[in-house]
């Protein structure tokens, strides 16, 4: 799970047009309204639905990831954020909206979790209320590593990234080298377990929850990998 890597989440993630994905949810999350974002990492979708009018409720299970959110969250607007569990996380009042986003599902290691993160999300949406989640497909493995490899050097850090496949999940292997100094480094290593769900058994499943199915699409500009889940109670 997320702890070191946390730290450097931002900056590994600097290639993800944010602002591009948040204008795609508002495709469907037209009137202001409550929004529960779960796996909220470190917050960047929580500041733009508090600038544009939103109260946002943010729950992560990283310590690490809720802090910066924090940080990042201090001068914004009518936004909480809770340390909790997204298979179960129960919110004070019935929201508007929920979303879940940057392949925050595929962390469960198997489909029972992600039955759970579905009853979650109904029970936690007023009725008519839209759930918003993405999910990647097994053709990401490839599209990411080079001979079963994954490396991103930047100017503050080194990660490199080995998977071993066992059964459905995909155990990823994370050494990570934070630079301290020019030339000293702190050492950490993680390992974080990915599943790899079929389309049309999330689908089902959400059906079977009571959810109306709106869309089920990717777009060209978040890769052809990733479906997004729109979905509505
Ligand atoms: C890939 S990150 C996505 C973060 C954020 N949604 C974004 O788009 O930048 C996945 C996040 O989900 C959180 N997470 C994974 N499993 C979780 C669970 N069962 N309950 C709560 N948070 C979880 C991780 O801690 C991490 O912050």
């Amino acid at each position: 799970m997320h702890k070191e890597f946390a730290n450097i989440y931002d900056v590994f993630m600097e290639s993800v047009n944010y602002e591009d994905w948040y204008k795609y949810l508002r495709k469907y999350i037209k009137k202001a309204g409550t929004v529960l974002d779960l796996g909220c990492g470190t917050g960047e979708f929580l500041v733009r639905f508090s600038k544009d009018g939103f109260s946002s409720i943010g729950v992560d299970i990283s310590e690490v990831m809720l802090e910066i959110a924090g940080d990042k969250t201090k001068e914004s607007k009518d936004v909480e954020l809770y340390q909790g569990d997204i298979r179960n996380f129960r919110a004070e009042k019935p929201v508007d909206y929920v979303v879940c986003n940057f392949d925050t599902v595929n962390y469960f290691d198997k489909f029972g979790d992600l039955e759970d993160f579905l009853l979650c999300s109904y029970e936690n949406l007023k009725e008519n209320g839209i759930l918003i989640f993405d999910v990647v497909t097994e053709e990401i493995f490839e599209e990411m590593f080079e001979n079963g490899v994954f490396l991103d050097e930047k100017e503050n850090y080194l990660t490199i990234w080995r998977y071993n496949k066992e059964g459905e999940n995909y155990i990823i292997n994370i050494k990570l080298f934070i630079r301290e100094k020019e030339n000293l480094f702190r050492n950490y290593e993680e390992v974080h377990v990915k599943t790899i769900f079929d389309l049309e058994e999330i689908a089902n499943k959400a059906l079977e929850t009571g959810f109306d199915i709106v869309d089920i699409k990717n777009d060209e500009e978040f890769g052809e990998n990733r479906f997004f889940f729109i979905l509505k109670k």
